[in-house]
């Protein structure tokens, strides 16, 4: 063998030695770093996770994959942090125009309910977003500005999740109403990634794994 060819193969074994040094149980911190990348408007399949062997750690993942649809602003904006939903794309998390509060039972106050404007569909002409019932989440259920670790726990807790059990939260996720708004925003709003379907079998994924929840610090 020529010594050029023989330097070669060396550098793909060390390559290949130094990407297998991740032991099985250390803790996931991204998921890029294990799983392969995925478009910011698709989710990854609960096969893909296949390739983490310790159950524990796959069902943490999975919960940091559910995450990217929880903390997208299709969802988020409805789960504020105080007593008004936010509106558009998220990040800067801009407050709703007109100012809107939740009143005594999260459906706004006498003269300015949600459904004065929100009807059960989408309006596109006026750009007013609609679903059947539509009403800010409980304020227990706020998720923006918290980690993927911190509205894990919360959704498996019963006196902050209304009450549900792990299985009522699955159906929750894959088959909601409001929930299913985030993939049928109307037109100029961007979607939650993937479909609701994937996303209700990422959930039951995570949910017959263990429901583990990920580390304060790891995010998908
Ligand atoms: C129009 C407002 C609205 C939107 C949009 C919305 N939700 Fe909710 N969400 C609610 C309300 C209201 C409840 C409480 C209803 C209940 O407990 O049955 C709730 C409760 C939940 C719960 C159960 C309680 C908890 O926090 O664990 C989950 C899970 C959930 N939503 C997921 C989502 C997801 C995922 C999306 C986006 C794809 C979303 N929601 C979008 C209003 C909304
Ligand atoms: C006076 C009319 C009006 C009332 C009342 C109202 N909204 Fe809205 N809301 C709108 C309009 C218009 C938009 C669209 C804003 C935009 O994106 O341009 C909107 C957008 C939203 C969004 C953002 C959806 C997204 O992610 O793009 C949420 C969440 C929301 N409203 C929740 C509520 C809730 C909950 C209530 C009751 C507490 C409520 N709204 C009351 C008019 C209203």
């Amino acid at each position: 063998m020529r010594p050029s060819l023989l330097l070669g193969t060396s550098v793909v074994v060390l390559v290949a030695a130094v990407s297998c040094s991740r032991r099985p149980s250390e803790p996931i911190g991204r998921l890029s770093d294990v799983l392969s990348p995925v478009a910011p408007n698709e989710l990854r399949s609960p096969e893909a996770f296949a390739v983490i062997a310790d159950p524990s750690e796959r069902s943490k993942a999975l919960f940091l994959e559910a995450s990217r649809v929880l903390l997208h602003p299709r969802c988020a904006n409805c789960h504020p942090d105080g007593d008004s939903p936010y509106q558009g794309a998220g990040a800067d998390w801009k407050p709703h125009y007109p100012p809107v509060t939740r009143g005594p039972q999260d459906k706004g106050v006498v003269g300015m309910e949600c459904t004065s404007c929100h009807q059960d569909r989408n309006v596109e002409l006026a750009r007013v977003p609609g679903a059947p019932n539509w009403h800010l989440a409980p304020r227990e259920m706020a998720w923006v500005g918290r980690t993927p670790r911190a509205v894990c726990e919360q959704m498996k807790d019963k006196s902050r999740n209304g009450g549900k059990t792990l299985a009522q939260i699955v159906e929750h996720n894959a088959h909601d109403e409001l929930v299913g708004w985030g993939w049928r925003p109307g037109a100029g709003r961007e979607p939650a990634p993937g479909t609701q379907e994937r996303f209700g079998a990422i959930v039951a994924a995570w949910v017959e794994t263990g429901a583990e929840c990920p580390s304060e610090e790891a995010r998908p």
